[in-house]
């Protein structure tokens, strides 16, 4: 495995000075009491299972189980994507993405994240000339028609994600955009799709073979929601213009220190090992709370990425244990003014994860305008960048204060490199505190179910018996007004 030419151009210094931090103080004991936070001795005693889940996850990367782990290493796949993805640029105005969970949620985390804030709004020139960037990850039909009512066909890239090549939103959504198009241009439609699915499996990878479609692939053990560095993430992103070479240098750093079988030096297994620790005793709920706009939709990926490989009825040995912290998505500092109040006095069955930023890419300066106001004249002189992390240190605080646990993961900046190891020590903090929990973090039957369901419902050749199943539990519904 070689590291990506983009980390190579950055000395160790650079790489360094942009390495992502946990600060875990306010998870420990030491600051939240013995009932709500972690003690040293209690990790110590867990560094043997922490260490064990690691080199099982290691195991099977070895085995080729969990390729995800070696997407940061795929430099040729992220030359091809970002040279399809220049000459979708050269060519088009819009570049919409067909998919829905882990087939979208990625993409638009790393558009929010990496792209200028409010992309779409921002004319061809400020926007380099590159399109704009859309995701339809759900089939709300006056969502869908509004998006289609925007774009020129003509001028239009369509990418359809899907692992599986067959989830029904993701379908129907192509087949419509697919009529869309065949209606303006003809034979020329499918220049104006692009797969990316199983490389062999699938009804996608069959219709895209026979239709023509240029294709990129999601190697087949990377499951929808571990797949934001494939091309399911990194194509959206190099359409707008977002480094992916910097991104996936970025994740192979955090590569390096979540191998690490030490709790103490690699954050993805403190992280996993202290989560697990407080789930037993009653933190039943993990909150994500960036302080950054840009991070807002990396927590709405986390969330999925935690939730669905979590929340399981059995162990992977069988046993019922129906487990799972529930994920919530929150930001700062808006939802101090919603949702604080809950974490703050409510239940103490929470831990929280923040996320701060150093250095923002702008400075906002408050006017000391000296109107002779008190809750006016105190601001004059800071920013908004002090104002943002000063609310971050107060809410981290009162919480502490309130013995409600917490962690911070600090980058530097946010840029490709950076959160390419967020997302990097996510996956593997998530993974590992999986095999903590005894369950299995990579399958989804519950989504499966509701697939099967929907396929049923809808008449789809194979589902007859689902189908009776779900009228006889249909009956007669009961309900009111
Ligand atoms: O993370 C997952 O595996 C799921 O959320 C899937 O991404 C989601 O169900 C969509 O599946 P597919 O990519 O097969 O269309």
């Amino acid at each position: 495995m070689t590291a990506r030419h983009g980390a190579a151009h950055h000395g160790a210094d650079w790489r360094a000075q942009r390495r992502v931090r946990l600060d875990y103080t306010n998870l420990l004991a030491a600051a939240v009491g013995a009932e709500n936070g972690v003690s040293e001795s209690e990790l110590g005693a867990m560094a043997p299972r922490a260490a064990a889940a690691v080199s099982r996850l290691q195991q099977m990367r070895t085995s080729g189980q969990v390729e995800w782990l070696d997407l940061p290493y795929q430099r040729e796949v992220a030359e091809q994507v970002v040279s399809y993805a220049d000459g979708v640029a050269a060519r088009c105005d819009a570049f919409v993405v067909l998919g829905i969970g882990g087939s979208a949620l990625g993409a638009i985390a790393l558009q929010t994240a990496l792209r200028p804030l409010f992309y779409n709004q921002l004319r061809s020139a400020q926007r380099r000339r590159r399109p704009r960037v859309y995701v339809l990850d759900n089939v709300d039909p006056d969502f869908v028609a509004a998006a289609l009512g925007l774009l020129d066909p003509r001028r239009t890239v369509f990418n359809v994600v899907t692992k599986s090549g067959s989830t029904a939103e993701t379908m129907a959504q192509l087949v419509i955009a697919r009529e869309r198009l065949r209606a303006v241009l003809g034979e020329e439609t499918a220049e104006h799709i692009v797969a990316t699915t199983d490389p062999e499996h699938g009804d996608l990878r069959k219709l895209a073979e026979a239709e023509g479609y240029h294709t990129f692939s999601i190697p087949p053990t990377v499951g929808g929601r571990f797949s934001v560095l494939s091309p399911a993430g990194l194509l959206p992103a190099a359409v707008s213009g977002i480094d992916v070479h910097e991104l996936l240098a970025g994740a192979a750093e955090a590569d390096g220190y979540c191998r690490d079988d030490d709790l103490w030096v690699n954050p993805a297994l403190f992280n996993a090992t202290a989560q697990y620790l407080l789930y037993q005793r009653g933190k039943r709920i993990t909150v994500m709370m960036p302080y950054s706009q840009r991070l807002r939709d990396l927590a709405g990926w986390f969330r999925q990425l935690w939730a669905e490989s979590l929340g399981k009825t059995k162990t992977v040995d069988g046993k019922i244990v129906s487990i799972g912290p529930t994920p919530v998505q929150a930001l700062g500092v808006t939802d101090q003014h919603s949702q604080v109040q809950l974490y703050m006095d409510g239940p103490a069955d929470k831990v929280f994860t923040f996320i701060g930023v150093d250095r923002f890419d702008e400075t906002v300066r408050i006017p000391a305008a000296g109107l002779g106001r008190s809750s006016l004249d105190y601001l004059g002189g800071h920013t908004l960048n002090e104002l943002i992390n000063a609310e971050r240190l107060a809410t981290t605080l009162a919480l502490t204060a309130n013995h409600r646990p917490s962690c911070t993961f600090l980058l530097p900046e946010v840029c490709p490199f950076t959160v390419g190891q967020l997302l990097y020590v996510l996956e593997v903090q998530t993974a590992l505190i999986g095999f903590l929990f005894g369950i299995d973090p990579f399958n989804q039957p519950g989504v499966e179910a509701g697939k099967v369901a929907t396929y049923a419902l809808l008449g789809r050749p194979g589902f007859e018996a689902q189908a009776a199943e779900i009228a006889r539990q249909i009956g007669a519904p009961r309900q009111m007004i």
